[in-house]
């Protein structure tokens, strides 16, 4: 069964069709976008060997002709360099204003080829095929794109929404456990944001939908898409609410930054973290109940997930070394950290208003626990 959420940003509406089975049904899917039946993907090495043969026959299936360029995997790839690769490539295939151009990948290719979508003679459409969790909930919708630059990341992009997201929840199966969890990190955010009632679900599902329950995983999927694409209708461009959505991430990129961006610590690992740590300087500000950060962490552990410093291997910098690098995130306004806080599970708001003094002391007392 496929479900759509639509995305209602009036002349940028799209659906996010989730299903199982939508990559051998790709050419149907897309056909209707098309002025001429032909698209033009872009992908990485690892999601074409298991996917992009599959992916090109749903095509053909649906009488859509394609041709495919194959980047190296990896976060490296989101860069100037492969920009414009991507784009002198659409060019060189005479890519015109009006064609389709497809991102087929994680969140790297989708905010790299949604970018260069953008710019490709003032803007073309572009289909999102995300294959991670990580993508599937949060970075193929919402029109967030861009690339890294030697001063972070994401600092250079733009929104430009996706004309279709097709989330295909069989390629979940292809994960390795760890990408997955890391994915299912974002996926326990959106319940601790905005929906206690999603993160009691997650609580009593999560286990079975990280063992391979489809219609669990699905209907997770769903929800997340649904809970975004609601915040995203009300603050396309990020001026007030869509900064939610960053719940777990002013700690996530310190850490990040941190641990130099490696395999030491994924992204969704590090909202995960980020979030216990959001929770944890909430309880400490006084906002939410003491129970709150304890009940974030057991239900990360339960899923087998890090949710505690201690658990990211090799040394950190101390807390002053962690606050100097939240100081350098993008969301300083003015020289003012902004914080997602909770009033509880499922109740989050943002704040500029936040002592340096808390954030240091929840630091210090999370490094020191081993
Ligand atoms: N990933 C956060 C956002 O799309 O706003």
């Amino acid at each position: 069964m496929t479900v759509t959420v639509h995305v209602p940003l009036g002349e940028r509406a799209y659906d996010v069709r989730i299903g199982a089975g939508l990559i051998g049904r790709a050419g149907a899917e897309i056909a209707p976008l098309l002025r001429r039946p032909k698209v033009w993907i872009v992908t990485e090495e690892r999601v074409a060997s298991l996917h992009l043969a599959a992916l090109q026959a749903g095509l053909q299936a649906g009488g859509v002709d394609s041709a495919a360029l194959i980047l190296p995997p990896g976060e490296g790839t989101k860069s100037w360099p492969n920009l414009i690769r991507v784009v002198e490539w659409w060019l060189s295939e005479k890519v015109e204003r009006r064609d389709v151009v497809v991102a087929f990948g994680g969140g790297v290719i989708g905010d790299l080829v949604g970018f260069a979508a953008a710019i490709l003679r003032r803007g073309v459409r572009f289909v999102q095929l995300p294959t991670s969790l990580l993508a599937q909930v949060d970075s193929s919708v919402g029109g967030k794109t861009g690339i890294n630059t030697e001063h972070g990341k994401n600092l250079v992009g733009s929104f430009h929404q996706p004309s279709l997201v097709l989330a295909d929840i069989d390629v979940l199966g292809t994960l390795a456990p760890r990408d997955f969890l890391a994915g299912y990190g974002e996926v326990a955010k959106y319940g601790l944001l905005g929906d206690a009632g999603f993160f009691g679900w997650l609580e009593e599902n999560g286990p079975a939908l990280a063992a391979g329950d489809a219609a669990l995983r699905a209907e997770a999927v769903r929800r997340s898409v649904q809970m975004k694409a609601d915040i995203v209708v009300r603050d396309e461009t990020e001026q007030g609410d869509r900064a939610l959505l960053n719940l777990g991430h002013t700690f996530c990129h310190a850490l990040e930054a941190a641990t130099g961006y490696s395999d030491r610590l994924l992204h969704g690992e590090g909202v995960a973290i980020g979030c216990a740590l959001a929770f944890e300087l909430s309880a400490r500000l006084g906002l939410c109940a003491q129970e709150d950060p304890s009940r974030v962490r057991a239900h990360l552990a339960g899923m087998g997930m890090k949710r505690d410093l201690a658990d990211i291997p090799g040394d950190l910098p101390d807390a002053d070394g962690l606050l100097a690098l939240m100081a350098q995130d993008k969301k300083v306004v003015d020289g003012q950290l902004r914080f997602i806080l909770a009033r509880g599970i499922g109740d989050a708001f943002v704040t500029g208003d936040v002592p340096v003094e808390a954030v240091r002391a929840v630091l210090a007392e999370a490094l020191a626990t081993p």
